[in-house]
C-alpha cells in the first residue's frame, strides 16, 4: 500500500525597491546616498562596499575621490569598508571567472553581513555581474545600484536580473534578485563616449513598439536630436524607457520569468546571438537594434506590422545612429544561417517551448512559438537592401 499526504507550500513575498532620478548622487551635499542605505530605519552605521566600472573611473577621474568624499561627510551614517575598487568595465567583466571570484572572496574578506550594501557603479555589465556577486554572498547582500549609461539607467539598471557569460553564451549563469535601491544619476551620463550614449535608445524603441505607441512617435521623431547629445530629450527617455520597464515588471505578472514568455527581450534572440557571434564587438545596444530591425521586418512578412511603420523604425534607428546590418548577419553555420543558433540558444534558456514576442502594429504585442527560417532569410535580406541604401 502506498499512501501521499501533500502539503502545497505557498510562500508571497513582497519585493519594493526605490527607482530615483537624480543628479550628483556622489556630490557630498547630497543626502540621497545616505538616505537611500539608512531606509530600512536600522540603528547603525551602515557599512558598504563599492566597485566602479573601470572604464567610468576613467572618464571621470575626480568620481572616486568624490566617493570617498561622500563617505566621509556622511560618517556618521555611512561607513565604506574600503575605497572603491576598479573592475573591469563592459562585457569583459562578465566573461571573467576568475575576477568574479575575485569580488566573492573581497566581499567575504571585509565580512559584509546581509545587512551591509554592495554598491554597483557602472554599465549593465558591470552591474550584472557586481550583482550577481552580491546575490551569492550569505545568499544575498544588499545591492544598490548606479547605472551610468543610458542603456543601464532605462533598462538593465532598474530590474531584478543578474549574470555573466559562459561558454561564450550570454548570461547563461545569473539569479533574479530585485535591487535595494537604484540611484539613476543623469549627470553620469555626460562622460559616456557615443556608443554609451546611443546603445539606451535601441532598448527604448523595443520597449515602446511593443507597449506605447505615443512613446514610439516620440521616439521617431526626436531620434536626431537623442543622437546629438540633446539632455533634455535624453532625460525624458531613460525616464519613459525606466518607468515601462518597472511597469512590465510589476504588473505583468511574472518578474522571476517563471513562465516562457519574455515580452522585455522582443528582438533579443538574434541580439545576443550576433554580440556572442562578434565577441563581444557588436555592443548590446546595436545588436538590439538589428534585432528589433529584423524581428520588425519579419512581423511585416508575416502580415503583423505596417511597411510604413517599419520603414519609419528603419529611419529612426538610423537617425539615432545604429548600422541596421553587419557582415556576421550572412554567416554559415553548417549549412545554416548562424544566426539562426539564436533561437536555438533563446529556447533553451528560457525552457519549454519557444516563446518569442512579435508585434502587432505599434504599441501592441503578441507571442508566437516559431519562426520561419526562409521568412527570416528574407527579412534579412530586405534589411542587408535597406542598409546597402
Ligand atoms: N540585467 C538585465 O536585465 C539587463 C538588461 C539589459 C542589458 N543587460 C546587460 O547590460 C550589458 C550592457 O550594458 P551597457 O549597455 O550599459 O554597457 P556596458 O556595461 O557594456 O558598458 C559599455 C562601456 O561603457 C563604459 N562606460 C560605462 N559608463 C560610462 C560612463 N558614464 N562614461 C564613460 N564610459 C562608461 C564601460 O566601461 C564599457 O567600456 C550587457 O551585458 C547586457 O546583457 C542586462
Ligand atoms: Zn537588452
Amino acid at each position: 500500500m502506498t499512501t501521499t499526504d501533500t502539503v502545497l507550500q505557498q510562500i508571497v513575498v513582497p519585493f519594493e525597491y526605490p527607482v530615483s532620478f537624480a543628479r550628483g548622487v556622489f556630490k557630498p551635499e547630497n543626502p540621497l546616498l545616505a538616505d537611500t542605505l539608512c531606509r530600512k530605519a536600522e540603528v547603525r552605521k551602515h557599512r558598504a562596499i563599492i566597485f566602479v566600472d573601470g572604464g567610468v573611473a576613467r572618464a571621470m577621474p575626480e568620481l572616486v575621490s568624490s566617493i570617498k568624499a561622500y563617505g566621509d561627510a556622511h560618517a556618521d551614517r555611512v561607513e565604506w569598508v574600503q575605497a572603491p575598487r576598479i573592475v573591469l568595465g563592459g562585457e569583459a567583466v562578465k566573461n571573467d571567472l576568475m575576477g568574479l571570484a575575485g569580488i566573492i572572496n573581497n566581499l567575504v574578506e571585509r565580512k559584509l553581513c546581509r545587512h551591509s550594501y554592495v554598491i554597483a557603479v557602472g554599465g549593465g555589465a558591470v552591474l550584472d555581474a557586481i550583482g550577481f556577486a552580491a546575490a551569492l554572498v550569505h545568499r544575498g547582500l544588499r545591492l544598490v545600484r548606479v547605472p551610468t549609461t543610458v542603456l543601464a539607467q532605462c533598462d538593465g539598471g532598474v530590474g531584478v536580473k543578474n549574470a555573466i557569460n559562459l561558454n561564450g553564451v550570454k548570461n547563461l549563469v545569473g539569479v533574479f534578485a530585485p535591487p535595494f535601491a537604484v540611484l539613476n544619476d543623469f549627470d553620469l551620463l555626460k562622460s559616456l563616449p557615443e556608443r554609451g550614449w546611443t546603445d539606451g535608445i535601441a532598448e527604448a524603441f523595443k520597449v515602446a513598439i511593443i507597449k506605447d505607441r505615443a512613446f514610439f512617435a516620440w521616439l521617431t521623431a526626436h531620434a536626431s536630436a537623442l543622437r546629438a547629445r540633446d539632455e533634455a530629450a535624453m532625460e525624458h527617455l531613460v525616464r519613459r524607457c525606466a518607468e515601462l520597464h518597472l511597469e512590465h515588471i510589476r504588473a505583468h505578472g511574472d518578474p522571476f520569468e517563471l513562465g516562457a514568455a519574455r515580452p522585455l527581450d522582443y528582438g533579443h534572440w538574434s541580439a545576443h546571438r550576433l554580440e556572442a557571434m562578434s565577441n563581444y564587438k557588436v555592443s548590446h545596444g546595436q545588436a538590439v537594434a538589428i534585432g528589433i530591425a529584423l524581428d520588425a521586418a519579419y512581423a511585416v512578412a508575416m502580415g503583423w506590422l505596417g511597411v510604413e511603420e517599419f520603414e519609419l523604425l528603419f529611419k529612426a534607428l538610423g537617425e539615432a545612429g545604429f548600422e541596421l546590418w553587419h557582415e556576421l548577419l550572412d554567416r554559415d553555420r553548417n549549412g545554416k544561417l548562424d544566426i539562426l543558433q539564436g533561437l536555438h540558444e533563446f529556447r533553451e534558456h528560457l525552457g519549454g517551448e519557444l516563446t518569442l514576442t512579435m508585434p502587432k502594429g505599434i504599441g501592441a504585442a503578441f507571442e508566437v512559438n516559431e519562426m520561419d527560417h526562409n521568412v527570416i532569410a528574407r527579412a534579412l535580406a530586405r534589411l542587408k537592401e535597406m542598409a546597402r541604401k
